[in-house]
Formats: C-alpha cells, sequence, structure tokens
C-alpha cells in the first residue's frame, strides 16, 4: 500500500462527532500498552501522527485517521488499564459498544495482542465481543522484535488456540522497532476494505 496522504481528522467520544461518509473502516483495539497506536504509525510509514506512550492509558478517544482520502484507520482506547476508576470503565465500555454497534462503514475490528504472552481473559472477552458483532477476522501480534524468530510460530499458534480463532482468520506478527509484518498487514486490510 502507498500511503500518500494520512492526517487525524477527528478525536472522538460520541458518534456526532464521527467522520460522516461511507468510506470503508478498519478499527484497532486491544489491551492499553499493547501497541495500537504504534501499529498505526508503523503501518503508515509516519513516526508520530498517532501518539504512543510507555504508560498505558495513553489513547482516550476513538481516533480516525484517513488515509489517501480512501479510507479511514481507527485508533480506539485501550482496556486493562489497572489505574482506571470503575466509572471511567464503563464509559470506555459504553463508547466502544455505541461505535461497534452503529458504525456502518466499518469492514473490521483487529484485535492487537502482545506476542510474547497467552491472550488473557480480557483479550477473550474482546475477541469474543468483536465476533458477536461481525469482526475479529484480522488479529495482530505485536512486539515481535522481542521473541526470537524460531519461536514465532509456537507463540501464534498459542494466541490461535487461546482465542479459539478459525483456520481461515489471520494473525499478522508486527514489529513497529524493526517495521516488520507491514506488506501482510496491508495485504489483510485491503482485501477488507475492497482496495486494488
Ligand atoms: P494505549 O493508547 O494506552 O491503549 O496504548 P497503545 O496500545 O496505543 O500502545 P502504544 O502504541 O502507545 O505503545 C506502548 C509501548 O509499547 C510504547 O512504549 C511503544 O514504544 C511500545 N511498542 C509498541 N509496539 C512495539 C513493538 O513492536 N516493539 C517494541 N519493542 N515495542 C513496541
Ligand atoms: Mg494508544
Amino acid at each position: 500500500m502507498k500511503i500518500k496522504t494520512a492526517e487525524i481528522v477527528m478525536s472522538a467520544v460520541a458518534p456526532k462527532q464521527y467522520p460522516e461518509g461511507l468510506m470503508p473502516e478498519i478499527a484497532l483495539v486491544g489491551r492499553s500498552n499493547v501497541g495500537k497506536s504504534s501499529a498505526i504509525n508503523t503501518i503508515l510509514g509516519r513516526k508520530k501522527l498517532a501518539r504512543t506512550s510507555q504508560n498505558p492509558g495513553k489513547t482516550r478517544t476513538i481516533n480516525f485517521y484517513l488515509i489517501n482520502e480512501e479510507f479511514h484507520l481507527v485508533d480506539l482506547p485501550g482496556y486493562g488499564y489497572a489505574k482506571v476508576s470503575k466509572t471511567s470503565r464503563a464509559e470506555w465500555g459504553k463508547m466502544m459498544e455505541t461505535y461497534l454497534s452503529t458504525r456502518e462503514n466499518l469492514r473490521e475490528v483487529v484485535l492487537l495482542v502482545d506476542i510474547r504472552h497467552e491472550p488473557s481473559n480480557n483479550d477473550v472477552l474482546m475477541y469474543e465481543w468483536l465476533r458477536h458483532f461481525g469482526y475479529g477476522t484480522i488479529v495482530m501480534a505485536t512486539k515481535k522484535d522481542k521473541i526470537s524468530k524460531s519461536k514465532l510460530q509456537k507463540h501464534v499458534n498459542i494466541i490461535r488456540t487461546k482465542l479459539k480463532m478459525n483456520v481461515e482468520d489471520v494473525v499478522v506478527p508486527l514489529s513497529a522497532l524493526k517495521k516488520e509484518g507491514i506488506e501482510k498487514v496491508w495485504e489483510a486490510f485491503t482485501k477488507k476494505m475492497d482496495l486494488e
């Protein structure tokens, strides 16, 4: 995928703030700190478009990025951040549910998990939720640079098993540090969005 333009168009908390139009859209979801914002920068080849942090809880709004004036990538706030109050957790749930259940042009919601670890119970719940809405055919396994190549397949299998993924669904390992896995991500994304 050749990225000609990439810009943030909206940081939304409510549906009325979502960008209008019927452009295809793909959103990224996962635990806080798993690397969603970094993944967006990596696949777009932009260093600081999406804001990242070593501390969890950086992304707090639904951030819409317009790519090539053709489709949206959406960065979502993460879950499982211990310091968050019950009230904000409930708000997160409401915001996510509203987005997932009402966004018509949403073609896929990609779950991101850390390649080093077996998906947590929260990841499993999130994945089941995505399935319920008809999403979850692509999983991105982040921080690929933190395990050796010889262990890659084993870790991918652990993820597939724990999430009970279907054989036709894909796990794409990604490294934001080494910029690896980018083409495979676009291959999966363009198929979903009927681009090219
Ligand atoms: P929230 O916005 O809090 O939900 O987090 P996030 O999922 O957007 O995570 P973010 O992209 O901010 O990254 C969290 C931390 O993980 C940062 O310190 C990143 O540099 C690091 N990180 C992300 N991806 C990778 C990767 O592929 N390899 C390595 N080594 N570090 C990564
Ligand atoms: Mg983020």
